[in-house]
């Protein structure tokens, strides 16, 4: 079935998302996150052009497994994935390149040919980019991009072909908190047909050695990803952050089954931000939290599933158990 929206939009023609709710600025994450303890930034400010950079960078370092373990699971299970959902329209939350997912729209191409891609993300270049490879690699699918933060609500999305097959790779799920998982989860379990899916990257709880190197890659990236946020900070609040002045640390907490990363001040340090007209001291060895990567286990997968209104349709998970996609419907 084709909706107004389907006939209207293509490819060049990105659909501009207004979120349902008020999206915090980055000064205010900033006056929140910086100013009370535990100081934390919200994770997602690492993207600029070259946190992205870094990013793809880090996927290729031969400690980050995440990446290389869901594109094999994606390779060997896309066409058991297309057989069960039977997608009208896949949408991607969180789209990025679109790289891995070219694995499933092979499949969706050849084993059903294909419908209406709709991938999602705040940054509309690297969307109009990914549209057009693959316009021109898969000419079955109609890609539309939408722009915009899924931070922000799911209200606002189009009517798409049904079934719809929502997927949410990375593992990025893991950047949530339980409690924010399930009210994410939950919104799109409630814009949910009986008949549509949602496929979920999941990193697994494992041995801490594994999960740790994957953070501290031997060739520093994740460092410099993780200091860059401090650039962010000091080129759109004109802050003033000496990023020498800090190290990167990334510890996995098993009871939390979650890794953590933070910036630590090597030195005591005045920081200014004339964006929020306020400074702010960091003693010696204070650490500000940028971000949480979960890792989950049978029980705290089903959990999040079943808490959000969602069933478990299928795990997949790699040889080595280090990674797992994740099938779910709505729970019946
Ligand atoms: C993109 C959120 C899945 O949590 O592993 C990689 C981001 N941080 N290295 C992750 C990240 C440090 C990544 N996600």
């Amino acid at each position: 079935m084709q909706s107004k929206t389907d006939i209207a939009a293509d490819s060049f023609h990105p659909l501009r998302l207004q979120p349902a709710r008020r999206i915090p600025s980055l000064a205010d994450d900033a006056r929140d996150g910086l100013l009370s303890t535990p100081r934390t930034l919200p994770p997602k400010y690492f993207y600029d052009e070259r946190g992205s950079v870094l990013f793809d960078r880090i996927c290729q370092t031969p400690e980050y497994y995440p990446t290389r373990s869901e594109a094999a699971l994606l390779d060997q299970h896309a066409a058991e994935i297309i057989r069960r959902c039977r997608p009208g329209s896949i949408l991607e939350l969180g789209s990025g390149t679109s790289a891995k997912t070219r694995l499933l729209l092979q499949t969706w191409a050849e084993q059903s040919g294909g419908g209406r891609y709709w991938p999602f993300d705040v940054s509309e270049e690297m969307l109009l980019d990914a549209a057009a490879s693959i316009n021109h690699d898969f000419p079955q699918i109609a890609v539309t991009p939408l722009v915009g933060d899924y931070t922000g609500g799911l209200q606002g999305l189009p009517a798409m072909a049904e079934p719809n097959l929502t997927i949410f790779l990375g593992g990025t799920i893991g950047n949530f908190t339980h409690h924010e998982a399930v009210s994410f989860l939950s919104e799109l379990a409630d814009r949910m047909a009986l008949e549509d899916h949602v496929l979920i990257g999941m990193d697994r709880h494992k041995d801490t050695g594994i999960i740790e190197a994957a953070y501290n890659d031997a060739e520093g990236l994740t460092a410099l990803f993780n200091l860059n946020v401090l650039n962010v900070l000091n080129r759109e609040l004109g802050a003033d952050f000496d990023v020498e002045k800090f190290r990167h640390q990334a510890v996995y907490n098993v009871d939390g089954m979650r890794i953590e990363m933070y910036l630590i001040a090597r030195q005591s340090m005045k920081v200014c931000l004339p964006a929020l007209s306020t400074e702010f001291e960091l003693e010696e060895g204070e650490r500000i939290l940028t971000e949480i990567s979960r890792k989950f286990d049978d029980k705290s997968a089903n959990a999040l599933l079943v808490e959000s209104g969602l069933e478990l349709v299928q795990p997949f998970l790699s040889d080595n158990g280090y990674f797992s996609l994740v099938l779910a419907r709505r729970r019946r």
